[in-house]
């Protein structure tokens, strides 16, 4: 029998995170907010209501609330679930997560995909976000109501022009040529400013940074969204505008047609996936941040449902039913069709039209900024962690080192500025290709490496509501069924239906291939850190099991 111990010492804590100092998100507002925000973004406000007035409003809801229920909520239970599992063993990044579910070096590399499908995208989100306070400060010192003065002076009778907006944009963004961009003092400024705000922030923690930050610039956004909205919904004949983007197909025939278009379908799941950063490999790492007996199962579902309400309810209400007021039907159309056209070009037109829109124009600019902030915070965690733990190096070295990456990809991106070439690269591979494969790897984890009923164990944990089991069969059959169909459309589409598109784009423009083979360089780099990375686990994986025997071994002893 073992001799007891001379004074009863108390069992040892269970290891600290490595690397990340054992950080967790210190309140559950704070996490829901922290995701909230990161799912908040120009998808809601931009990219939702334009694909949403170009299918008829009411017949893209079908497609888009089959793919949030079927592909979105389950999937994003399912990152939460794989995330705070893996955040338990002390890993924070998507190779390291996947490492810890599985011990095997095949799933970590597997993961890579995690890490760099959010760093690239940051790449050129960080752009987006300095055009959005950039058009905050032009809103705000009357700067746009100068370039408003000469539009309408412009223009013909009767119908607004767009014209000294597009002009603005392209020229102040450098779109009209490569390089153009590093002529713009202003532009650079506001670059650097969401860098060292952006790095700033996830150099001081999750708890400390990125939780405090959501915190204020959540509730911040909501309120200036709920001012526009009220702005927008007093305009007179607004009843019209929400038509334009509502109205759904007048007759069965028109239904029959808009519900068998395949490409409405594939563009209603990309806007889920984009718009709850599902397959972004971002809600896997904000919860690996979660204590462990929170309960992610509300969490999970509080997430969706706050960002269906930023979308739906704020995004669908504010841009484009304003934007018909002001504009012609065919002028409409051709907005919604781009994000950037109805962002960049025709909103600051319609601000400038609508009384008092100054204060609004710079209140709307200023939440897009906010939601893209919180957005693009969140895609440097996963790679900040990996870095730590995987590496070992110091947060400040990491956060040293994934500056340095960011902004080669960001420098690439204006560099390549002309008609935003690289920027659309970097978006179709990663921002379209990607997310679908980073997403299916998610449904093999949880369905079928860790198992539904670990998995339901794991949202279980802690949790005030019961998950529908049915959730266990969706993840493991239905989502990699429905992501396998949507994938081969995609592939379908790409080198069929546009002769090679994305593909053959590579040897046939410079630009696109110098941009794909950047994306290899970071690609090639994170398979190298993983693989560094990896023995370093293994060693911290046995200390903690070592730790965790000798615990059992005390607390067996003292019993
Ligand atoms: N989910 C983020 C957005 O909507 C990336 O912009």
């Amino acid at each position: 029998m073992p001799e007891p111990p001379a004074a009863a010492e108390p069992a040892p804590a269970p290891p600290p995170a490595a690397g990340a100092g054992g950080d967790h998100w210190g309140t559950r507002v704070g996490v829901i907010l922290a995701v909230v925000g990161s799912a908040v973004g120009l998808g809601n406000f931009l990219r939702f209501p334009g694909l949403a007035a170009k299918y008829e409003g009411g017949a893209f809801m079908v497609p888009y609330f089959v793919a949030l229920l079927v592909l979105g909520i389950p999937l994003a239970w399912a990152e939460w679930a794989l995330g705070r599992r893996g955040g338990r063993k002390g890993f924070h990044s998507t190779p390291g997560i996947y490492w810890a579910l599985s011990q095997k070096r095949g799933m970590a590399y597997l993961g890579t995909l995690g890490t760099i499908v959010p760093v690239i995208i940051f790449m050129y989100y960080v752009l987006i976000e300095a055009w959005c306070l950039s058009y905050a400060w032009f809103f705000l010192t009357g700067t746009m109501a100068e370039l408003g003065e000469r539009a309408a002076a412009g223009a013909a009778a009767g119908e607004v022009d767009a014209s000294p907006f597009v002009g603005l944009f392209t020229d102040w963004a450098g779109l009209d040529a490569n390089g153009a961009a590093f002529a713009k003092p202003g532009l650079l400024l506001a670059v650097l400013l969401c860098f060292a705000l952006n790095f700033g922030l996830i150099a001081r923690g999750v708890s400390r940074g990125i939780e405090r930050f959501c915190l204020l610039a959540m509730p911040a956004l909501i309120l200036c969204a709920f001012v526009v909205l009220l702005r927008v919904l007093t305009l007179p004949g607004i009843a019209e505008g929400l038509g334009q983007m509502w109205n759904p197909p007048a007759d069965a025939a028109g239904w029959r047609q808009q519900l068998l278009d395949p490409t409405m379908w594939v563009e209603a799941t990309g806007q889920i996936f984009f718009s709850l950063s599902i397959g972004f490999g971002l809600i896997i790492v904000y919860s690996s941040y979660v204590k462990r007996n929170e309960d992610i199962a509300l969490s999970g579902v509080s997430a969706a449902a706050g960002n269906e309400l930023c979308e739906v309810c704020l995004g669908g209400l504010i841009t484009i039913p304003a934007a018909a007021l002001f504009l012609s039907a065919t002028a409409l159309t051709a907005a919604a069709a781009s994000t950037f056209n109805l962002g960049f070009m025709t909103l600051p037109l319609v601000f400038d039209a609508m009384p008092g829109g100054r204060l609004f124009g710079f209140l709307f600019f200023f939440l897009l900024f906010l939601a893209a902030a919180t957005s693009s915070l969140s895609m440097l965690q996963g790679a900040l962690a990996l870095f730590e733990e995987g590496l070992g190096l110091t947060r400040a070295k990491a956060v040293g080192l994934l500056a340095a990456v960011a902004a080669a990809g960001t420098l690439l991106v204006l560099v390549f500025s002309e008609d935003a070439k690289a920027l659309d690269t970097l978006d179709t591979w990663v921002g379209t290709l990607f997310i679908y494969v980073l997403a299916f790897t998610q449904t093999i984890l949880f369905g079928w490496v860790l198992g539904p009923e670990r998995g339901m164990a794991e949202l279980d944990r802690g949790a005030a509501m019961r998950v529908p089991r049915l959730l266990g069969f969706v993840v493991r059959w239905v989502c990699p069924i429905y992501l396998g169909v949507l994938f081969v459309a995609f592939l379908y589409d790409q080198l069929v239906t546009r002769d090679g598109g994305m593909f053959a784009a590579v040897f046939s423009d410079p630009v696109v291939a110098a941009s794909v083979g950047f994306m290899g360089l970071v690609i090639f780099g994170t398979l190298m850190a993983i693989r560094m990375a990896v023995p370093r686990w293994q060693r911290m994986s046995e200390d903690q099991q070592a730790e965790e025997d000798e615990s059992t071994w005390i607390s067996g002893a003292t019993s």
